[in-house]
């Protein structure tokens, strides 16, 4: 069989990834002038990355809008995987959250998949147990008000958890699963279940309050597959079916395919990398646009479009008039790529320095997050 140029699934992103074509494939709506005028309208500014469309697509945002309207507030829900460190491509989804969670001044529930990991990784559980804790600490230090933030952890939630991830997990077939994840019988069976368990939290919250908020779910587009599954699921059983933002991926160092990964070291920048480490990596790996010679370069211009240091600068650089003077003179050839690094490099050294401050004193935080029950 040949295999497709690009995939894209929670266990899987490879290849060139095709936007529109995703949009098609897994029937999500492009987020439109219409939706951003609409977000606007409440919260004043838009955030770079609706403006950017590194959020570029969503499923039921209207509704969850008319509701808000109605007085009708929706809870965010997000999650990350533990089974490593965080690197900055991570960021990009939690950042935009906590806009949304300041902006709409909201609950968010955050689910940290512990099970996910341990039943998708080689890892121990010990091991999972322990990125686990330095996960939390990166969300921590983007800010998020823990008044108003809920950290589930699905072990140690697994009382709360369980009971409502069997109702889910009842409705859906193993053949249906099979097909979204391409899993075969040799997959293990946690693997099968765990769909359910990533379901919860979008309907948990409303248990817990008896109340019957939407739910929004901000997202990088892998993670759809689980929803696109649970969203009848969670219908059938008599909730709403969640609203999602959908976010594009932030490329790897090396270059404009696949997604950034903590696995491997020197496709992503950490959060905890040295200021040192992170000049290098850039300087070394950053997949570069320019010219072979600096002659050549500035003569023919450069690529921006394909350059991951510009590409991270639109993640980095929220003043939209600085970026366009940088993506023009990097195109005209008045910009070097050497250039251009070190304008990332300072930038990330800059924010990283702040985020690493913080994540030391996140610690004493921790027990405030996490959820009581
Ligand atoms: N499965 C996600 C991951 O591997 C974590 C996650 C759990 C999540 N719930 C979520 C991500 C909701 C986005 C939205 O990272």
């Amino acid at each position: 069989m040949q295999k497709r140029e690009f995939s894209v699934g929670p266990y899987e992103v490879r290849g060139k990834i095709d936007y529109d074509k995703l949009i098609k494939e897994f029937g999500v709506n492009k987020i439109s002038d219409e939706d951003l005028s609409r977000i606007k309208k409440y919260t004043k500014d838009l955030h770079p990355y609706l403006r950017r469309k590194i959020f570029f697509a969503q499923r039921d945002l209207k509704w969850c809008l008319d509701e808000y309207e109605k007085g009708n507030k929706f809870f965010l829900y997000t999650g990350c995987g533990p089974s490593g460190p965080i690197h900055i491509g991570h960021l990009s989804v939690w950042s935009f959250t906590k806009w949304l969670q300041d902006k709409f001044k909201t609950e968010l529930w955050f689910q940290f998949t512990d099970d996910e990991k341990f039943l998708f990784k080689g890892k121990s559980y010990d091991e999972i147990q322990k990125w686990t804790y330095e996960n939390m600490l990166d969300v921590i230090a983007l800010g998020f008000n823990p008044k108003n933030t809920h950290f589930l952890i699905d072990t140690k939630h697994a009382g709360l958890l369980y009971p409502e991830a069997i109702k889910v997990a009842k409705k859906i077939n193993f053949s249906t699963i099979k097909a979204a994840f391409g899993f075969t019988d040799s997959n293990n069976i946690g693997s099968i279940f765990y769909t359910a368990m990533q379901t919860v939290p979008v309907f948990l919250p409303n248990i817990l309050r008896k109340e019957n908020r939407p739910c929004l779910i901000p997202l990088a587009i892998d993670q759809d597959v689980h929803f696109r599954i649970s969203r009848d699921v969670v219908e059938k059983l008599g909730y709403h079916k969640p609203a999602i933002l959908h976010s594009k991926f932030m490329p790897p160092l090396t270059g404009m395919e696949g997604k950034m990964s903590s696995s491997e070291d020197n496709l992503s920048i950490l959060t905890t990398d040295s200021e040192k480490e992170i000049e290098t990596k850039i300087r070394k790996y950053a997949f570069s646009g320019g010219r072979s010679t600096i002659e050549e370069h500035r003569k023919k211009g450069g690529n921006p479009d394909v350059d991951v240091s510009y590409q991270w600068l639109t993640y980095f650089e929220d003043n939209d008039e600085k970026l366009k003077k940088i993506y023009d003179d990097y195109k005209s050839g008045s910009l070097l790529t050497s250039e251009l690094k070190q304008i990332l490099i300072e930038k990330l050294n800059k924010f990283l320095k702040k985020h690493q401050e913080k994540r030391r004193k996140a610690g004493k935080l921790v027990e405030k997050f996490v959820l009581k029950f």
